[in-house]
């Protein structure tokens, strides 16, 4: 039987020989996943022998994900924020940049809010990355996750049940706000940004994800219009906040919709973790 240090340096050279991105570690989470290790001891046990039922399993995984199906869809699930969340190839994986939402979603909820029981909406939750973690910070806050997909919303089901947090997270099929039974506080959104004509030339990954999770048009920003749109139309409260996250290109155009519909708003812009412009703050109380 091989040892571990050999078949994930094994790994690591076939994933690498194909062009996938983080070689090492994706070798690293596949050969932990099979064995289920702990990351510690991919280090310390080094010299164990892999049984020939892991190697066949470990063969598999490689195997797909030389097609370029992305690792998560693979081993079914992928964490966020410290939390694990189920995804299939029905909901976008989440991403990193996505984290940045939820911390400062949790800075404007935590210090900035003034009111004793937040209402938050989740608009396009796909695997209701955002609402779970909202909810398992905010002890006070109720939370709609919305989605327009049934199969997404089966998922995010699972997840906001599987974290223990179904009792103020309510699901809403729906496009946009349209759904939501009251105004709300706070709406934190990652809706679909990518321009129709970019999706092809992006990495081969993405084009496993479900279109309707990535399209947002021709400029990318029809959704993005649109909920500002219903926003200012009764879906939010007076004193509400709105947080987008976007493309750097989009901060322009959506920061000039947003102070035609919210003319007493500060509107600001907040950096990822790449120091990049990726999301709008429209605060309706800071105008105040
Ligand atoms: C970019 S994904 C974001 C998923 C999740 N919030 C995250 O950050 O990982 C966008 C989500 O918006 C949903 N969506 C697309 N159009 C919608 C609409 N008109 N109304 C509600 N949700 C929509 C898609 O199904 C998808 O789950």
């Amino acid at each position: 039987m091989p040892s571990l240090r050999n078949v994930l340096q094994q790994t690591h050279r076939t994933l690498e020989a194909s062009g996938i991105p983080d070689a090492r570690l994706e070798a690293e989470v596949m050969v932990m996943n099979v064995m289920r290790f702990p990351r510690a001891a991919l280090f310390s046990e080094q010299e164990a022998e892999v049984p020939a039922q892991q190697e066949q399993a470990l063969a598999q995984i490689v195997d797909r994900r030389l097609t370029r199906e992305p690792l998560a869809y693979i081993l079914g699930y992928k964490e966020f924020y410290g939390v694990n969340l189920l995804v299939n190839g029905d909901v976008l994986i989440p991403r990193p940049e996505t984290e940045s939402l939820v911390e400062h979603a949790l800075f404007m909820a935590l210090m900035g809010m003034e009111t004793p029981e937040l209402v938050i909406a989740d608009v396009g939750t796909g695997t209701g990355a955002v609402a779970v973690n909202l909810a398992i910070h905010l002890a006070m806050a109720r939370i709609y996750a919305i989605d327009n997909f049934d199969p997404v919303l089966d998922v995010a089901n699972y997840n906001i049940r599987s974290h223990n947090v179904s009792d103020r997270v309510t699901l809403l099929k729906g496009d946009l706000l349209e759904p939501l039974p009251e105004p709300v506080d706070l709406v934190v959104a990652n809706l679909p940004y990518l321009p129709t004509a970019r999706i092809p030339t992006l990495q081969p990954e993405i084009q496993w994800e479900p279109a309707a999770a990535l399209d947002g048009g021709p400029e990318g920003l029809d959704l993005m219009m649109r909920l500002l749109e219903q926003a200012a139309d009764g879906k939010l409260k007076e004193q509400g906040i709105i947080l987008l996250e976007m493309d750097p290109e989009q901060v322009a155009p959506v920061t000039e919709r947003a102070g035609q519909l919210f003319p007493s708003a500060e509107v600001s812009v907040e950096k990822d973790l790449a120091q990049l412009d990726r999301m709008l703050v429209i605060n309706c109380a800071a105008g105040h």
